[in-house]
């Protein structure tokens, strides 16, 4: 039985990944910003099978709340085995240009709200050389595109973080798992056409059991065939880049 923190819980990809915890009977203790969420969210993974089901109100913006969380969910699960870090918003790129507030916002909760955690995180992980970090990047952060820059690179902070956490903790048997989904159909893109490159949140979480079971310290770009589109992507010249609508 693990025990594990999800921070972003009410994200469709962390519920599909909690459900799957809950039916295997693990520990589950949620955190988000909507407490009606939530507790529906913690009813139903009771009756899934989860051992035991907590949960916290928390904005990630909240940096100065952290550690009370943790130690909250700690005491609630008994201790932790696990966090996943899913929370995000893919902010509206347009109206980031034309406000510096609006674009700090975005890289607050994409990219340094999750630095922060997993700073408080890392250090308690490395104390009791245990534990397993999962947290969702994305593709968006391989390369910075105008459509979405703010959000990208928001999560290339995240995956140069982790990178580097990784190679930290790898010596600890403490696995930092770095978790690259395509696109997802969930209420965060819930406005673009879906096409055959489209995942379900179901899929994105049986990756992300399947690289919490195998401890796998690793980048996982999820459904997998997006390592090789963005192989290419980031292979194309600057000088070709700078003038693709992307
Ligand atoms: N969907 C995709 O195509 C895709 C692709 C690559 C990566 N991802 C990443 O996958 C992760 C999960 O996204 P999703 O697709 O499952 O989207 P989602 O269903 O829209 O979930 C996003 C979650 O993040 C929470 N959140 C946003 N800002 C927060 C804050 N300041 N504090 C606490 N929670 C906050 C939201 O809570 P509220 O309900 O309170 O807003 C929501 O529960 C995100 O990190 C996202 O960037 C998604």
């Amino acid at each position: 039985m693990k025990k594990i923190l999800v921070m972003g819980a009410g994200s469709a990809i962390a519920e599909a990944t909690a459900r799957v915890f809950a039916e295997r009977g693990d520990a589950l203790f949620l955190v988000g910003r909507k407490a009606d969420v939530l507790e529906s969210m913690c009813a139903d993974l009771r009756v899934r099978g989860a051992k035991g089901v907590g949960m916290h109100v928390m904005d990630a913006n909240q940096f100065e709340d952290h550690e009370a969380m943790l130690n909250m969910a700690e005491s609630a699960l008994g201790g932790l085995d696990v966090v996943l870090v899913a929370h995000g918003t893919l902010g509206d790129q347009k109206a980031c240009e034309a406000s510096a507030a609006l674009t700090l916002q975005e890289l607050s909760t994409n990219g340094v709200s999750v630095v922060m955690l997993l700073t408080r995180i890392a250090a308690r992980f490395e104390q009791r050389r245990a534990g397993t970090i999962v947290v969702i990047s994305s593709v968006a952060g391989d390369r910075g595109r105008q459509s979405n820059y703010v959000y990208g690179s928001a999560k290339a902070l995240v995956t140069a973080f982790t990178s580097g956490l990784r190679q930290r903790l790898y010596p600890l048997g403490v696995p930092v798992i770095t978790i690259k989904p395509g696109f997802v159909d969930t209420p965060m893109t819930a406005a673009f056409p879906k096409g055959p490159l489209w995942a379900k949140p179901q899929q994105i979480a049986a990756g992300i059991v399947g690289a919490v079971d195998r401890g796998s310290a690793s980048v996982l770009y999820l459904p997998s065939f997006w390592r090789l589109i963005m192989l290419m992507i980031r292979c194309i010249p600057e000088s070709v880049f700078r003038r693709l609508k992307l």
